[in-house]
């Protein structure tokens, strides 16, 4: 763990207007997870965000939750499934349509991906108007988690996405 705790995450992160789409105001990670000591501060901050949940397993959503889940996963010494875009996972899958910032998508996990009443946290880069973290958590009560919490890196608050989440969330760092 790096010693010096004092990183504001916010300068890492990158605001870059009208992508993907005119009116947009994307926040880009991509300046976090390229640099080491704010990267590494991020996931440790997140880890003490998540340890008090008491999560048994992490679930991360495609694509950039992913990179959240893993590390995450890791230091916590647990499992991660998948939430992942259509047409990606083999075997018996659930599935669920959501409306998105800009545009609409749809989420899948397998059916198999957690056991009866474990305890699961579910990890995404950004809480935007919260379709698809609603819909991750959906899914995941679908085949049978108690979903203890949402985390986030970044939380849009101006959007309200987390009214719609109905569990608890951490985000690193917030935008009103
Ligand atoms: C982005 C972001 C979140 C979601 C937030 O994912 O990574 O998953 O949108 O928006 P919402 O709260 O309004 O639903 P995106 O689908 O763009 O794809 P990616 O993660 O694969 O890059
Ligand atoms: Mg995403």
């Amino acid at each position: 763990l790096p010693r010096a705790d004092g990183i504001d995450l916010k300068a890492h992160i990158r605001s870059v207007p009208d992508f993907p789409k005119p009116g947009i105001l994307f926040y880009d990670i991509s300046t976090l997870l390229r640099d080491a000591d704010a990267w590494q501060i991020a996931i440790a901050r997140m880890t003490r965000a998540l340890t008090p949940r008491r999560p048994e397993l992490l679930a991360g959503i495609e694509s950039r939750g992913f990179l959240l889940a893993a590390p995450l996963a890791s230091r916590l010494g647990l499992g991660f499934t998948m939430i992942r875009k259509p047409g990606k996972l083999p075997g018996p899958t659930v599935g669920l349509d959501y409306e998105l910032e800009y545009g609409s998508d749809r989420l899948e996990i397998q059916q198999d991906a957690v056991r009866p009443g474990q305890r699961v946290v579910v990890l995404d880069d950004l809480l935007a108007t919260g379709g698809t973290m609603a819909a991750a958590i959906s899914l995941l009560q679908q085949v049978g988690a108690e979903v203890v919490s949402a985390a986030v890196t970044i939380e849009l608050n101006f959007l309200g996405g987390r009214d719609k989440l109905g569990v608890p969330v951490d985000a690193l760092v917030s935008y009103d």
